[in-house]
């Protein structure tokens, strides 16, 4: 298997090992970034690996990414989702805080009762435009939520019934969030939420959308006022959204200044990016690990566990973060790679996953770095004595899968030197939640760059798109398999 020239030669020290030989390595390996403490030190990493990465392409691709550069070959597109944090040129920064100012009079409107009695969010998005804003108001709205928000993305019927029924028509307004304002899912579900406005007797269903997009001319349109479509960069990526406009129901919800905090929380990791060294640059360290993982031992997966109830959707945000980025097999240029490229990435939450899936991390065949995500504060009103189990309990799987333990039965041995990464927060705050993500992003662009693949496009999703489209079409549908075929008239479609 083809690997970065970092890893040739390289042959693996058992981790118990490592620490032998290095007593500095629980402090040298753990790095502090804008206050979140990231422990890379139970990985196989060394120095002499990190000393061997030929770090300037990234250093170039860093550039030209910061500098709104065409850095998405294939779209022919710069990725500018740094610009709504602030960073990057100064002309796309300038544009998009314009957009926040005009986000921030919306959210003003509303609270100034513009929109009359406001209780609920109803936010129509998919992917992208739901799996952010749905983590953060998951995250931080517990104790600070001023509004029931909603999020809906499915297409069934059973969800579009769920979120409803949480919330009040006469005092909802409803966001749609779509990049492009084409998405099926999305477009359904927004004629959806109108007919319920509607059958609930308000008076002007479209005077309470709001649209989220980088389409306004679809969603004027669609029939949505100018003056209530917050738009941004066609330059910012679906998966990349949260800090745009698609953030929209967070900074409603948590209100502006928080959602400010989240951006100089995310902006604080792009300045250290911009300044490490390699050896220091800590999402590139990372996306080292994540390449010796799935290159050099074969991983295919990589596991993240949030030992934190508050971050229980960040699997799944880093789900499509991460493989809608980095799942490709050709380079940039179109040539094939040669060597896996994302892991396949998937988690649950600490504690739960423990008595359910840590059978297979701790004795199974498969090597699965896994990721432990704490926050060393718990929140104020919870017993403190659950936080520390919780967080010992984090602790201490770590341990275990690297050290393992000897038994001369073999259904009771535990082989270890199985790696992991802790990264743990001070506090879960909009400022160190937006620098957890912000340090995920960097990461995958990093890995990405480091792997010679384009981050930025995702044409895998669209023949999936082009084929729900046809399956409708009678005339198309009988160009299908007859497998195919057979399911669709056995479910009478
Ligand atoms: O189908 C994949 C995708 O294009 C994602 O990349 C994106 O986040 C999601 O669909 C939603 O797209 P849109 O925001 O345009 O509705």
């Amino acid at each position: 298997m083809a690997s970065p020239a970092f890893l040739a030669d390289f042959s693996p020290t058992p981790l118990t090992r490592l620490f032998e030989e290095d007593g500095e390595r629980a402090s040298r390996f753990a790095h502090d970034l804008a206050g979140i403490h990231i422990d890379l030190s139970k990985t196989h990493l060394t120095d002499s690996l990190v000393e061997k990465l030929d770090a300037a392409p990234y250093r170039e691709a860093l550039d030209r990414l910061f500098a709104g550069e065409v850095v998405n070959p294939t779209e022919g597109r710069a990725a500018e989702h740094l610009a709504e944090r602030g960073t990057g040129s100064p002309d796309a920064v300038a544009l998009a805080a314009q957009r926040h100012i005009r986000m921030r009079g919306l959210v003003d409107a509303i609270e100034a009762g513009a929109f009359g009695d406001v209780t609920g969010i109803l936010h129509i998005g998919i992917g992208g435009s739901a799996l952010g804003p749905a983590l953060l108001v998951d995250a931080l709205g517990r104790t600070e939520n001023r509004f029931r928000v909603e999020i809906l993305s499915n297409i069934d019927g059973q969800a579009v019934d769920d979120a409803l029924r949480r919330l009040d028509p006469a005092t909802t307004l409803v966001a749609i969030a779509s990049k492009t304002f084409t998405t099926a899912e999305t477009l359904r579900n927004a004629d959806a939420a109108l007919a319920w406005l509607a059958e609930a007797g308000v008076e002007d269903p479209y005077g309470r959308l709001i649209a989220l997009t980088a389409a306004p001319e679809k969603a004027v349109e669609f029939g949505i006022d100018e003056t209530r479509i917050l738009p941004f960069a066609p330059s910012v990526g679906g998966r990349y959204s949260l800090w745009s406009s698609i953030g929209f129901p967070a900074a409603l919800a948590l209100g502006v200044e928080a959602f400010g905090q989240m951006l100089e929380g995310a902006a604080a990791v792009d300045a250290h990016v911009a300044e490490a060294e390699p050896g220091r640059n800590v999402p590139l360290l990372a996306a080292m690990s994540d390449i010796l993982y799935s290159r050099h031992f074969g991983a295919e997966t990589r596991a993240v566990f949030a030992y934190d109830e508050r971050l229980r959707l960040l699997p799944s945000y880093l789900q499509q973060l991460v493989m809608e980025s980095n799942g490709k097999s050709v380079a940039t240029d179109g040539a094939p790679v040669d060597g896996q490229t994302s892991a396949i990435l998937w988690g649950g939450t600490g504690t739960d996953a423990q008595h359910a899936v840590f059978q297979l991390l701790h004795q199974g065949t498969h090597l699965v770095p896994v990721e432990f995500v704490a926050v060393a504060e718990g929140t104020d009103e919870q017993d403190p004595a659950h936080h520390r189990e919780l967080l010992l309990n984090a602790f201490a799987q770590g341990a275990a899968l690297m050290t393992g333990r000897h038994a001369d039965d073999p259904h009771r041995a535990y082989p270890g030197n199985r790696p992991s990464i802790t990264i743990l927060l001070e506090d879960l705050d909009p400022a160190s939640l937006g620098a957890l993500l912000a340090f995920y992003e960097h990461r995958t662009f990093a890995e990405a760059v480091l792997l010679g693949i384009n981050p930025f496009d995702q044409f895998g999703v669209e023949l999936g798109k082009e084929m729900a489209r046809a399956i409708d079409d009678p005339e198309a549908r009988a160009a299908f398999d007859p497998s195919t075929r057979a399911l669709i008239e056995r479910a009478g479609l």
